[in-house]
């Protein structure tokens, strides 16, 4: 069946009605943060692991953490560097996820911190030479120094206008990133990266239930938390998960599974995360399905073209986040992504936020560009297309001053 041409005109955004947070699957009313805490919420959860993301695997498998580097005074001594391996499963070659902390050189107590995934390698985010030259399979950019699936030098700091590693340090916080591809390829196969140490004898991919790509990456952020808990450097209990685009939608969802993530903010994340997939405005979950096959469980395909079938939408997932602060940032030039989704998703999550007696995104209307909303749920809109751009980090950094 040909898709329908992209919705970019807000007249032609169909009528829709959300699944109520506070209304469970057997109609009955949810009127206390108990009644949330101990069934609505588990519900939700359950249906974005069933119909969305895929289900996580429950069962722990055995981490090794390598510190390869402990460098104080690196970045003209503004920072301590850290790099650790963390090799997953008993076997000697099998998938290992490359963390690169930096943390404030001169704090005088664990430091609060930003995690979140990158897409090209940590080498990308700062030209520092220290940092580990990833090994990794790339997708090929020569914009981005990978030339035949790896990085080369020429790599080293692509996407440090995306990470403001020093303002981040000088405000106070530690950095943790890690590459979304050391815990799964962003491609369609499920012979490599995490998904086989969980494979039943003869699997060869995930379970129409079980776990896409999005899902594997959620879970690497919640074992880099776990080693983060135990880095003296680190102040665990105020470890905010962030991420962008696609690690955007990651982060949103690695931040509803795991309530340690004290902050969880999505940027530009669009359809699949913060926006509201009965709009279909911009990327619809029909494409999304059909360009990234990988990206969400099999289950979630069946919604193609019906999304009113669906029995969540993305306000829902925030909505797992609370009592949590939670931030939601869009660009105005950003359309593919659905500012206006993304708006009403952080709005649709607030009754859960006013049960658990918290405020939730405090506007009614979309604000200005430039006019952050910094409620318990934040917000913002900028000028400019889809990025992560040192306006949107000063923004986290003042909410996280606030809020966590
Ligand atoms: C594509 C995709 C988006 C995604 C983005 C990204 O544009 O359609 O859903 O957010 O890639 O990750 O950069």
């Amino acid at each position: 069946m040909p898709q329908s041409e992209i919705i970019y005109d807000e007249t032609l955004v169909p009528a829709y009605t959300l699944p109520d947070p506070l209304v469970g699957l057997d109609g009955t009313d949810v009127t206390n943060a108990l009644d949330w805490r101990e069934r609505r919420r588990p519900e939700v959860l359950r249906l974005f692991a069933e119909q969305v993301y895929g289900r996580t695997p429950a069962r722990a498998v055995a981490v090794r953490c390598e510190v390869t580097d402990d460098t104080p005074g690196a970045l003209n001594g503004a920072a301590i560097r850290r790099q650790v391996t963390l090799h997953f499963g008993d076997a000697t070659d099998g998938p290992a996820l490359h963390l690169l902390l930096y943390l404030p050189n001169n704090a005088t107590a664990p430091a609060p911190l930003f995690l979140g995934l990158n897409f090209s390698g940590n080498h990308t985010i700062h030209p520092d030479p220290a940092i580990h030259l990833s090994t990794a399979w790339m997708r090929p950019n020569p914009d981005n120094g990978v030339v035949e699936n790896r990085a080369t030098e020429a790599a080293r700091g692509a996407s440090a206008s995306r990470w403001p590693v020093e303002r981040i340090l000088e405000r106070g916080y530690g950095l943790a990133t890690v590459y979304c591809g050391d815990l799964d390829p962003d491609f369609d196969d499920f012979q490599n990266g995490v998904h086989p140490l969980f494979y039943a004898p003869g699997q060869s991919r995930p379970a129409a239930d079980e776990w896409g790509a999005l899902g594997a990456w959620a879970w690497g952020l919640s074992r880099t938390l776990d080693y983060l808990q135990t880095d003296s450097g680190v102040d665990g209990s105020r470890v905010a998960v962030l991420g962008h685009s696609r690690l955007g939608k990651t982060a949103l969802w690695a931040g509803a599974q795991d309530e340690r993530f004290a902050l969880v903010i999505s940027n530009n994340s669009g359809c699949g995360g913060a926006a509201l997939s009965r709009r279909r405005y911009g990327e619809t979950v029909e494409r999304i399905n059909t360009n990234f096959p990988h990206w969400f469980c099999q289950n979630f395909h069946r919604y193609n073209g019906d999304e009113d079938a669906l029995p969540v939408d993305q306000h829902l997932l925030l909505a797992l986040v609370a009592p949590r602060p939670l931030y939601v940032a869009s660009a105005l030039e950003d359309r593919w992504a659905d500012p206006r989704g993304e708006f009403l998703g952080a709005r649709g999550a607030s009754p859960v936020y006013w049960l658990l007696g918290m405020d939730g995104l405090a506007a009614q209307e979309m604000p200005d560009i430039h006019q952050p909303v910094t409620s318990r749920i934040g917000y913002h809109i900028r000028a400019g297309g889809h990025d992560i751009t040192a306006y949107d980090w000063e923004r986290f950094m003042d909410f996280a001053d606030r809020q966590m």
